[in-house]
C-alpha cells in the first residue's frame, strides 16, 4: 500500500506541474483569467500531494519522492487544453479508485477512509472542467464570450 501511496503522491505533483505549464501557456497568450484558474488549480494539486505526504508520515511510512515527468508546453486550442485536462482528471479518478480497491482488499480501513476525501474531490474536479467545456462550446468563435469567460475564470481564488 505504501508504494502505491508514494506513486500517487508523484501523480499529484505531476498534476500540479502540468497545470502550471498550462497556466504559463495562457499567460503568454494574454489570457490572464485562464492562466489564473490554472495557477490556482496547480496549487490545489500541490495541496493534494501534501495530503498524501502527511498521511504517509502520520501512519509511520517513509515518503519517497520520485522524478517528475516534464509536462507538455503547447496546445492547439483552448478547447484542446480543457479536453486534455478532463482526460487527465479521469485518469486520476481511475488511480484513486484503484487505490481504494487495494485498501479494501488489504482491509486497510485507515487508508480507505483517507482516500474517501479524494473520491468526492474527483467528482467535483471532473464536473468543474466539464462545466467550462460546456461554456466553451456555447461561446464557439465569439470573442466577446471568450473575454467574459476569461474574466470569470480570473476571479477564482485559492480554497
Ligand atoms: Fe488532484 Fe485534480 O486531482
Amino acid at each position: 500500500m505504501l508504494d502505491s501511496l508514494n506513486n500517487h503522491l508523484n501523480e499529484e505533483v505531476y498534476s500540479s506541474y502540468l497545470y502550471l505549464s498550462i497556466a504559463s501557456y495562457f499567460e503568454e497568450k494574454n489570457l490572464k483569467g485562464f492562466g489564473q484558474w490554472f495557477k490556482i488549480q496547480s496549487q490545489e494539486e500541490y495541496g493534494h500531494a501534501m495530503k498524501f505526504y502527511g498521511f504517509i508520515n502520520q501512519t509511520g511510512g517513509k515518503v519517497n519522492l520520485k522524478a517528475i515527468a516534464a509536462p507538455k508546453t503547447n496546445w492547439k486550442s483552448i478547447m484542446e487544453v480543457f479536453k486534455e485536462t478532463l482526460a487527465h482528471e479521469k485518469h486520476i479518478t481511475e488511480l484513486i479508485n484503484k487505490l481504494v480497491g487495494q485498501a479494501m482488499l488489504e482491509k486497510n480501513y485507515a487508508t480507505n477512509n483517507f482516500l474517501q476525501w479524494f473520491v468526492t474531490e474527483q467528482v467535483e474536479e471532473e464536473a468543474n472542467v466539464e462545466e467550462i467545456i460546456n461554456k466553451l462550446e456555447m461561446i464557439g468563435d465569439n470573442k466577446g464570450g471568450l473575454y467574459m469567460l476569461d474574466r470569470e475564470l480570473g476571479a477564482r481564488t485559492a480554497g
